[in-house]
């Protein structure tokens, strides 16, 4: 038999009502911060960040242009810090921008830190990150969002965007994935 998606997850760490309630709070910040601004970027990380990204901008009132990119970070030490692999680059220049950057959680914070670098090495005017969610305890490099929805404990989430192997991106909240699916 086939198995119900939420037999995998072992506990709702963050409901819908609360991630919407969380979004529209961050949208609010950033549609004041930026009031003034007229050149900005919102860059979404994919994939994980396609939830958060179409949810938060409905609810900004800015002019704004909305990019995506697909990144990796190098995890061999060759690579200086400020590298990152691209994927899927932008499709406008962003020299001059104000770059906001929208993405799941920081982890290590090796992606956004490379990330901010490559940004800025291309002219950006600056670059901002907002991030629904945050790992404090895990980094390895030193990164902090400028805003962040919710932080949480090291454990392996999914749902609202985030996987596991590429999947459970589409459950609607963010939920704790059980161990016996990975271990
Ligand atoms: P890092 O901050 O460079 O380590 O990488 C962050 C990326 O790792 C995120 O954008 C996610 O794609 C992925 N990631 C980290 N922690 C989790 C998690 O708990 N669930 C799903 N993906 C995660
Ligand atoms: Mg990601």
């Amino acid at each position: 038999m086939k198995t119900d998606l939420t037999d995998v997850i072992d506990k709702v760490l963050i409901d819908e009502k609360s991630l919407q309630k969380k979004i529209k709070k961050l949208a609010g910040q950033i549609n004041e911060y930026y009031s003034d601004k007229d050149n900005v970027t919102m860059i979404g990380i994919l994939k994980g960040s396609v939830m958060f990204m179409a949810d938060l901008s409905k609810h900004i009132h800015i002019d704004m242009v909305m990019e995506f990119m697909d990144v990796s970070s190098y995890e061999d030490s060759t690579h200086s810090s400020g590298n990152v692999k691209i994927i899927k680059d932008l499709d406008t220049d962003i020299s001059g921008k104000e770059v906001l950057i929208v993405e799941d959680i920081v982890d290590t914070g090796r992606t956004l830190h490379a990330l901010r670098e490559t940004l800025l090495k291309r002219g950006a005017a600056e670059v901002k990150i907002v991030t629904l969610l945050d790992k404090p305890e895990r980094r390895e490099v030193e990164i902090k969002p400028d805003r962040c929805g919710f932080k949480i404990p090291n454990e392996f989430v999914v749902g609202f965007g985030l996987d596991y192997q590429q999947k459970y991106r589409n459950l609607p909240y963010i939920g704790v994935l059980k161990r016996s699916v990975y271990e």
